[in-house]
């Protein structure tokens, strides 16, 4: 799953943190940091329900199942082992300080209008066709198999794909469908799991953030969302309780509930399981006014800034730290890709979720940028020799000047949020020249997209880096050596040409390390806000072409499934149907085609499920 290319000096060490990180994730994907799992699905093949409807027929006793005393399970009441002293405050917020986020879009033209309003409803209508599929076959389930008809439970058996799935029903104006989805939100049991260990960080940015953005996105007249969100909050919070205060990662629900299991945080643990629990957390503070949910995540943020220097590569965070003794210094890998990326994509949404009442992530996030653009974002080189960026990896061994360090041009699908993020953060910041950096990330992802053969980006792919970025005009035959040495051991076919044809591979690409096309939402993601912050009029019809090409190749009768391999016509489709395929992808696409008003970025933060949090109140021009 990475480069074969190991630096001698970091072997032994990288060996031996990449087997604790396999090891840590064969059970379990995750959604920024997800990767592909190897038994991923606790497949439960139910008979598929005619009616959906809330499972109170054949569940009567789903709430109470849990019988303490004849009182339900309730986490609130679990005592700590090691208590807080003292509760870090919330900061108090200062919305008015931030600067307008959105471009400020001109009236369209009846026929703009027209073709917008056409596409949304195509958009709209796939999400239907989604949506039905997951009602007729897996009503209450995580996910619905788009081939088979099945229903998995991969996520807790808490209806994943309903919660993930509200506040795109209420976006869409499915106000029918979203008030039975939240009716049925009363029927999750939280005290009963399908896995033996949760994904804390996959259970509060789909669950909790799920649950949050329906309440907010809803106007907060369905207390039942908070209420839900709040039970689910008490029992991550228990998540948190360890000498250290760093949350268990991958966490055994049924175990804590009787006060046993795991006490100390991991010592391998990944970077976004730990740093992007804010936003979740922080709104239920907010909206509860508890500040307990805040002060577990500010605490591990605190430790996040203060490693921040000390680090391999000072600015930017390892894949994976010690939770338990605090040594973030330890391992040399670094990507903003896959086990870390919303580590990063926090930071500044944090800084507008508090309403600028914190300078902590102002910093955090401007001293990481620094770093990115030095040692991750590196310019590929295209046949059409276009100016643009995309993120790659980079090892350190903490000796090597910073300055030397050689930057793998090794590029994933998952780092495309990229360019949105660092594009919100320079409207947040107000340091606009950072725009354009934002704008040549997202082409970086538009150029994956459009060259390829069939139109999609793959899971993770090499390039051609040019050393000197203003410097890089196209160079057929180093692209073509690039190949040959990527697929030496693993070709037959005599000439890099033959080895280009034969994987797929357009002009710069010299490697498709994973074909797969995931249905995943990066791309649409930081097309839609750079859409939204600069009102760039191309970017539209680019999403509109991405869109019809995602949906004749990912279209079943039930669904929409993830493409085995993204370069190849003859792969079949795989039976597997994500809930970020209907909480981000389909509405990033809608959005797209939306009034600029409707979740605006001005008044909402999307956490990395593109669940949207109220962070200001309407502005008033
Ligand atoms: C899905 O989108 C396509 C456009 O790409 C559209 O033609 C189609 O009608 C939409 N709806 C369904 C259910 O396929």
């Amino acid at each position: 799953m990475f480069t074969k290319r190991y630096r001698i000096v970091a072997l032994v060490l990288t060996l031996c943190v990449f087997f604790l990180i396999n090891r840590q994730l064969q059970a379990s994907s995750s959604s920024r940091s997800r990767l592909i799992l190897d038994d991923p699905l606790g497949t439960e093949e139910e008979k598929p329900q005619q009616h959906p409807r809330p499972a109170n027929n054949n569940n009567n006793n789903n709430n109470n199942h849990n019988k303490n005393n004849g009182e339900p399970f309730n986490w609130a009441n679990v005592p700590q082992r090691y208590p807080i002293s003292s509760t870090i405050p919330i900061p108090k917020t200062n919305p008015k300080s931030i600067p307008t986020i959105q471009h400020r879009f001109r009236e369209e033209s009846d026929e703009a209008r027209r073709v917008r309003i056409a596409r949304l409803e195509a958009v709209k209508s796939n999400f239907t066709h989604a949506w039905g599929g997951y009602k007729q076959h897996a009503w209450l389930k995580d996910e619905v198999a788009p081939l088979s008809g099945k229903a998995y439970s991969a996520f807790g058996g808490w209806a994943a794909t309903l919660v993930d799935s509200l506040d795109t029903l209420w976006i869409m104006g499915l106000r029918d469908e979203f008030e039975e989805a939240v009716e049925a939100v009363n029927y999750i049991d939280f005290t009963h799991c399908s896995l033996k260990t949760i994904n804390v960080f996959e259970t509060t940015i789909r669950y909790l953030g799920g649950l949050l953005g329906a309440y907010d996105i809803s106007g907060a007249k369905y207390p039942s969302l908070l209420n839900k969100a709040t039970e689910l909050g008490q029992m991550l919070y228990a998540a948190f309780d360890t000498p250290n205060r760093m949350p268990i990662t991958r966490w055994d629900v049924k175990d804590a509930m009787v006060g046993e299991g795991q006490e100390e945080a991991g010592d391998t643990a990944l970077v976004a399981e730990l740093g992007s629990l804010t936003l979740e957390f922080t709104r239920l503070t907010q909206l509860t006014g508890d500040p307990k949910y805040f002060d577990a995540v500010q605490r591990v943020m605190d430790v996040f800034a203060e490693q921040q220097s000390k680090t391999k590569l000072p600015g930017l965070w390892p894949i994976a730290v010690n939770a338990k003794t605090l040594n973030f210094g330890a391992y040399g890998g670094f990507t903003i890709g896959g086990m870390v990326d919303s580590l990063y994509e926090y930071l500044p949404k944090q800084y507008l979720l508090l309403g600028g009442g914190s300078q902590q992530y102002r910093k955090m996030y401007q001293d990481a940028l620094v770093a990115m653009k030095r040692n991750i974002f590196f310019r590929p080189m295209t046949k059409g020799g276009e100016d643009i960026l995309l993120p790659g990896d980079v090892d350190s061994n903490g000796q090597t000047h910073v300055s030397l360090l050689e930057t793998k041009p090794r590029a994933q699908h998952l780092s495309c949020f990229s360019g949105g993020m660092v594009g919100l953060a320079a409207k947040a910041f107000n340091t606009p020249t950072d725009m354009d950096t934002a704008a040549k990330l997202v082409e970086g992802c538009l150029w994956a997209y459009e060259s390829s053969n069939m139109g999609f980006m793959p899971e993770i792919m090499h390039t051609v880096r040019c050393d000197d970025r203003d410097d890089c005009s196209w160079d057929e035959a180093e692209w073509l050596r690039q190949v040959d040495e990527a697929y030496s051991s693993t070709s037959a076919a005599s000439s890099a040409i033959e080895k280009a044809k034969i994987h797929n591979l357009s002009p710069g690409v010299t490697k498709i390390d994973d074909p797969k096309y995931g249905l995943r939402p990066e791309a649409i993601e930081s097309i839609f806000l750079l859409y939204r912050l600069t009102g760039n009029p191309a970017l539209p019809h680019r999403a509109w072409a991405i869109f019809q090409n995602t949906i004749k190749y990912t279209i079943t009768d039930i669904g929409h499934a993830e493409l085995q391999d993204c370069t190849d016509t003859r792969m079949e489709k795989m039976d597997r149907m994500e809930s970020f395929w209907l909480a981000e992808t389909l509405k990033y696409f809608y959005l797209m085609f939306e009034e600029p008003g409707v979740v605006s970025l001005d008044e909402f933060v999307l956490n990395t499920e593109a669940h949207p949090l109220r962070w200001r109140g309407v502005v008033e021009d």
